[in-house]
């Protein structure tokens, strides 16, 4: 598979990425069973086997079972063939007190808890990126500033970033971290596809002036690799539920007429659409079906003109261009 490199690391990483969210299986309090162990290994050595080589994580990701599922693959892949990354800020209602609300946190104690508690469950020494999962509204960003320091001091993470950032959030943080922000996670999609639709409809009216706008075009210009979350729509792309609109049914039919015409799979058409863009954009693929995970790998060999792009485009908008 192609490969990005991550601008100012020494990090390269295949194109496509395997984001682990589902690997631990039920989100409920259940224990981790043999089963779902083995069901998340073979996942991961099927993306392993396909050149995937950036594997996404968070420390909430099933709570806690899906890094824990995911350590079992040390066995097979050696920790330095992959990249490894987490995620932390997130906190569920009831943590750690009973009554405690849903919210985000990037307070110093919180940051370098998160980043403990997944070493031990990933059994590594190390994150290769940790990257802060959502926008916490109380943000100091000198806080922020001396975990990752202390962190990068520790040796516990090599490079830090961040997901569901606006271009101004970035911004503020970089005014007070040393590290660099290597990466934003966000979510990107045929049919989620505002950070770029939005750039295209800018100052017309009737249309919502949103703060997503030039948030890919501040990662380009300040190298930092964007991944694309939710990458074929939770499968709608795809297979559309019977309830859908009509112009996710007819994306979808796009996709499938195109991958007949390419003699490719429709997953690779739809992640097609993410490569294709010239920021350098990283589908993060969150299938735990080994057969979609090898169709979305063929991705790698499709490149879709200008023509089809905005075909694609056009459909997923549900709209015409201005
Ligand atoms: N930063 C964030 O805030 C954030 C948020 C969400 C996710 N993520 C990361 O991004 C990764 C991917 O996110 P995602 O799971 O939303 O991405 P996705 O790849 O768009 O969706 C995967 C889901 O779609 C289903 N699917 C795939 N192909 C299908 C098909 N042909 N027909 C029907 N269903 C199909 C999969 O089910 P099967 O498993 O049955 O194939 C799975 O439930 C996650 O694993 C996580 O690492 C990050």
């Amino acid at each position: 598979m192609k490969t990005y490199h991550i601008p100012s690391t020494d990090l390269t990483v295949s194109r496509i990425a395997y984001g682990c969210m589902k690997i631990g299986g039920s989100w409920g309090p259940e224990p981790l069973t043999q089963t779902v162990k083995d069901t998340a290994v073979k996942a991961i050595v099927t993306a392993y086997e396909q050149g995937i080589t950036l594997f996404d994580h968070a420390d909430i990701y099933t709570h806690g079972k899906s890094e824990e599922a995911f350590a079992d693959v040390w066995a097979v892949i050696p920790r330095d063939k992959i990249v490894v990354q987490s995620k932390c800020g997130i906190r569920f209602a009831g943590d750690p007190y009973p009554g405690a609300p849903h919210r985000f946190d990037f307070s110093y104690e919180h940051i370098v808890a998160s980043v403990e508690g997944s070493l031990r469950r990933l059994r590594t020494d190390y994150l290769d990126i940790l990257l802060l999962h959502r926008p916490d509204a109380l943000v100091e960003p000198e806080e922020v500033a001396r975990a990752f320091d202390d962190l990068a001091a520790a040796g516990k993470v090599r490079y830090f970033g961040v997901s569901n950032h606006t271009a101004a959030q970035m911004a503020l943080l970089r005014l007070h971290i040393a590290q660099l922000i290597v990466v934003n996670q966000v979510q990107l999609s045929l049919l989620h596809h505002y950070l770029i639709s939005e750039g295209v409809v800018a100052n017309i009216a009737g249309k919502p002036s949103a703060l997503a706008t030039a948030t890919l075009d501040y990662c380009r210009a300040h190298g930092i690799l964007v991944q694309a979350w939710g990458p074929v729509a939770g499968g709608q792309v795809l297979n559309p539920p019977a309830d859908a609109a009509p112009h996710v049914k007819a994306t979808a039919a796009l996709v499938t007429q195109m991958a007949h015409e390419k003699g490719t799979t429709p997953e690779a058409i739809a992640l097609a659409w993410l490569l294709r863009h010239p920021a350098g954009i990283q589908p993060i693929i969150g299938t735990t079906k080994p057969e979609r995970i090898v169709a979305s790998c063929q991705a790698d060999e499709v490149t879709l003109t200008r023509e089809e792009w905005y075909a694609l485009f056009t459909a997923g908008r549900g709209e015409p261009l201005p």
